[in-house]
């Protein structure tokens, strides 16, 4: 059981919207824990967002959008340090330092790295060499500095960030048996992080994979993405009478067990059970489903697309707070490069001291 006075961190990437993933997955974790007490840091990962950059993007208004959503959902720029990756550069020297105990195999069995050489149209070794970023190789190092230099025990993530958690503890492990225990190594991920698929039934909701369903979505938009959810396939029979999400919807299609993710995670216990019921006794239903499901969805988004739009929800007061809370986190940050820096042997930095 987590204590009050356990350090919690997380982050998400400007991608433009938040959509069910993110919020499913992470940002109801982090409004649960911020309201427990607990010292919250939950930043923005604009530098992680340069690791595919091919052209020039505007991440500084999709920070701000996405900021304005974290307030938008409740969180709360005066109980948790909400900040932003890249006012917190000190991130990047103690990424640099730890790359000295990272091992490029190690990296280059990462699953985000692995994935994206896999989709390299006609990748040819030899002339044409790797295409791939150094800076997209290290996103885990830079991932792991996010979480290790506010010292975190707790990295609330969805489960496709396990992987990238684990590094972090890797390479914290490895350079406290190196250079002496001067980092606090992070618990892994919970057993039961989420993993929402998409609304095309492929295995992960996500922004690249335009399968989304978006927090900020208005009713017209959420009626027509769930219309869209192919559910022509016939139903795949159920082979056990439990009602438990995690055995029946892995035995729908993928795109029907999708909507019936959502539905539990929104629904009360009973209107996905009546679903599951229906399921079961093959009635056609999918055009039931896909209209309640837009209901409970679009009244779940109101409220925050409300105070999304809300007249003191403005630029002026992210920026405000980005400031405020980047003058908070960064001496804490800076007790730990500190003490990297002297574990290694450089010694203090003589302009900062
Ligand atoms: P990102 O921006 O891809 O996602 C942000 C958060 O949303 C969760 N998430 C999901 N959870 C369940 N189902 C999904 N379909 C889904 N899609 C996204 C992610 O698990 C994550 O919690 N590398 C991170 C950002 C990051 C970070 C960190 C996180 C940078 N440094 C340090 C924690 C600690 C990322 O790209 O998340």
């Amino acid at each position: 059981m987590a204590e009050k006075n356990e350090i919690i961190l997380s982050g998400i990437r400007p991608t433009g919207r938040l959509h069910y993933g993110n919020y499913f997955g992470a940002i109801q974790h982090f409004l649960k824990l911020q309201e427990e007490g607990y010292r919250c840091y939950y930043f923005i990962a604009d530098y992680h967002a340069l690791t595919t950059i091919v052209e020039r993007v505007d991440f500084y208004q999709q920070t701000i959008d996405m900021l304005r959503t974290y307030v938008a959902c409740g969180l709360d720029p005066d109980r948790s340090i909400i900040y932003r990756q890249s006012d917190l550069p000190c991130t990047a020297e103690l990424t640099l330092l730890l790359g000295m105990v990272t091992n490029i195999g190690h990296l280059e069995r990462g699953t985000t790295y692995k994935d994206k050489l896999s989709k390299l149209p006609e990748r040819r070794d030899g002339t044409e060499g790797n295409p791939l970023s150094y800076g997209l190789l290290g996103y885990p190092v830079l991932m792991a500095a996010d979480i290790l230099i506010v010292k975190a025990d707790i990295v609330p993530v969805g489960d496709d960030q396990r992987q990238h958690v684990e590094m972090a503890m890797d390479i914290a492990q490895k350079f406290n048996a190196r250079f002496g225990e001067t980092l606090k190594v992070p618990a892994p991920v919970a057993r039961n992080a989420l993993r929402l698929p998409g609304l095309d039934g492929s295995e992960k909701m996500g922004k690249s994979e335009n399968n989304t369903l978006d927090l900020l979505d208005d009713p017209k938009t959420v009626l027509k993405k769930l219309k869209g959810v192919q559910t022509s396939t016939d139903p795949l029979p159920l082979e056990s009478e439990s009602t438990d999400p995690d055995v029946v919807i892995p035995q729908m299609p993928a795109s029907v067990g999708a909507l019936y993710r959502i539905l539990h995670l929104l629904a009360p216990e009973e209107v996905y059970l009546d679903f599951v019921g229906k399921y079961r006794r093959g009635e056609k239903f999918y055009g039931t489903l896909k209209t309640t499901l837009a209901e409970y969805v679009s009244a779940f988004n109101a409220p925050i697309i409300e105070r999304f739009h809300a007249p003191d929800n403005t630029e002026e007061y992210v920026k405000e707070f980005l400031r405020e809370n980047a003058i908070k986190v960064t001496p804490v940050a800076l007790d730990t490069v500190e003490a990297c820096r002297k574990a290694m042997g450089i010694g203090h930095s003589l302009y900062r001291a």
